[in-house]
């Protein structure tokens, strides 16, 4: 209702300005509606329980000891350069050398799904992780894999108890994982458990600080300890900062008149704001967009089902979590498979999927496939209203003024 009426102020205002009155009430206009969107200062959504531990979690983040095979830590494919992620489509994980773009010509066993970067993680109002939310905390569920005894009441140390553990991303099938692979969570527990003892051995300073903070002998340490640590890193060295945005809210800065443009349109016809809405501009629930598929994905030959693949609820097929959008920017490429290179590609992905693709060359049972999955997106197809090539470049300019 909130968002109806919003939009009315807009075309209201837009047919204003065509018999030429004033346009200066645009940016009034749009600082109502973004803060009647859930927009939120930065630094109220901090939360840093063990800001302590950040330091310690930088070093055993860093660590490939992390992996038992001691190829490849959480920072191989998380990194500084490419905004937190790794700037490949699907993520290069085991068997392969160095990172990112080199790591995928190595010959590195690839994961289905593009690396999704850390911005405002585990801050106030984050609580669902992952393409699919196989990690969802919120609304009071304590959805994961642990079923109800989940490792920590913190959905970001449950997120970072999964890559470890997850064969092909972290951990390669030799002999002892295939002996620990049925599952059960006494065999998840064993895998923690060589784990936590790699890291007492091969970290041994790290350990003992992190014992030191926990006020716990190092031979106690067990997973659950070093995940709390990797997770205040997390949150302390990827925290939300003050944008352009923030400030053009704060009324300090002013925007451009494309940046300005593109925020009405954001608000408006382009209908972003119904998926892309609260203080981390998710609103943290699934939804079904025809962003094109690349790789093998989760279910095999170039299909991935998303959300129902948690679920196994037919309406969850081909759906996944709204991406927050800080520093979106930085994050290229973008969509679950990371078919898209742009940001205007992602944006045309969502109201005009067919102009990305050559439909032609691709083998008949993907095409089949992309029929499926584009009538199950029929929603936000018809949500997003046509948006010109201007409006496309100006909402990209005002998706950049949430860069930091
Ligand atoms: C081989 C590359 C790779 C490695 C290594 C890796 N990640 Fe990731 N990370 C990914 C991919 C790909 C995703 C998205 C997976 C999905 O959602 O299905 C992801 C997602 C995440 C998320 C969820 C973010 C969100 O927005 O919900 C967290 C948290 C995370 N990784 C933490 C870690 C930590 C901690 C480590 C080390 C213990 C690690 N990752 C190691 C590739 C990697
Ligand atoms: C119906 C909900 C919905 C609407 C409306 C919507 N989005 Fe999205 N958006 C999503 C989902 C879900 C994805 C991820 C889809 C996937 O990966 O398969 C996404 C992906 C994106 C991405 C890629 C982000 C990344 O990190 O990969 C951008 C950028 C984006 N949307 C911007 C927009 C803009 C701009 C608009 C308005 C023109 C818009 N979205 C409208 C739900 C929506």
């Amino acid at each position: 209702m909130k968002f109806a009426i919003s939009a009315l102020l807009i075309v209201t205002a837009l047919s204003v300005s065509a018999f030429g009155a004033d346009e200066t009430a645009f940016p009034q206009i749009l600082r109502k509606l973004i803060l009647e969107n859930g927009f939120t200062p930065a630094k109220e959504l901090y939360v840093n329980p063990d800001e302590g531990l950040a330091p310690v979690g930088k070093v055993i983040f860093e660590s490939k000891k992390l992996s038992l095979n001691g190829n490849i830590s959480c920072q191989t494919c998380h990194l500084a350069k490419f905004g937190s992620a790794d700037g490949i489509p699907n993520a290069a994980a085991i068997a392969g050398k160095g990172e990112g773009p080199e790591r995928l010509l190595s010959g590195a066993k690839l994961l289905a799904r593009n690396t999704l970067p850390f911005w405002g993680r585990g801050a106030k109002g984050f609580t669902t992780f992952f393409w699919d939310g196989k990690v969802d905390f919120s609304d009071l569920k304590r959805f994961s894999q642990f079923g109800s005894h989940p490792p920590s009441e913190d959905p970001l140390v449950v997120a970072v108890h999964l890559p470890v553990v997850e064969i092909r991303e972290m951990l390669d099938e030799d002999q002892f994982v295939t002996a620990h692979k049925v599952e059960s969570a006494e065999r998840a527990k064993e895998v923690y458990g060589a784990i936590a003892d790699n890291l007492r051995k091969f970290e041994p300073q790290a350990s003992e600080s992190l014992a030191s903070y926990l006020k716990k002998p190092v031979a106690q340490l067990a997973y659950v300890d070093y995940a709390r640590a990797i997770a205040a890193f997390i949150r302390l060295e990827f925290r939300l900062k003050e944008t352009k945005l923030e400030r053009f809210v704060k009324k300090s800065d002013t925007l451009s008149p494309e940046e300005l443009h593109g925020g009405l349109v954001f608000y408006g016809k382009g209908r972003c704001i119904t998926c892309h809405s609260g203080p981390h501009f998710s609103d943290f629930k699934f939804h079904a967009v025809p962003f094109p598929q690349l790789g093998f994905g989760k279910n095999g030959f170039g299909v991935d089902y998303g959300r129902f693949n948690g679920t196994l609820d037919p309406k969850d097929l081909y759906k996944f979590r709204t991406p927050p959008l800080y520093n979106v920017q930085k994050t290229a490429p973008y969509g679950h498979s990371g078919s898209v290179a742009t940001m205007e590609g992602a944006i045309i992905a969502h109201f005009d999927p067919l102009r990305l693709m050559d439909l032609s060359s691709m083998d008949p049972v993907s095409r089949h496939e992309f029929y499926k999955r584009m009538t199950l997106s029929s929603e936000t197809a018809t949500a997003v209203g046509f948006l010109s090539v201007s409006d496309i470049n100006d909402v990209v300019m005002f998706l950049k003024t949430l860069s930091f």
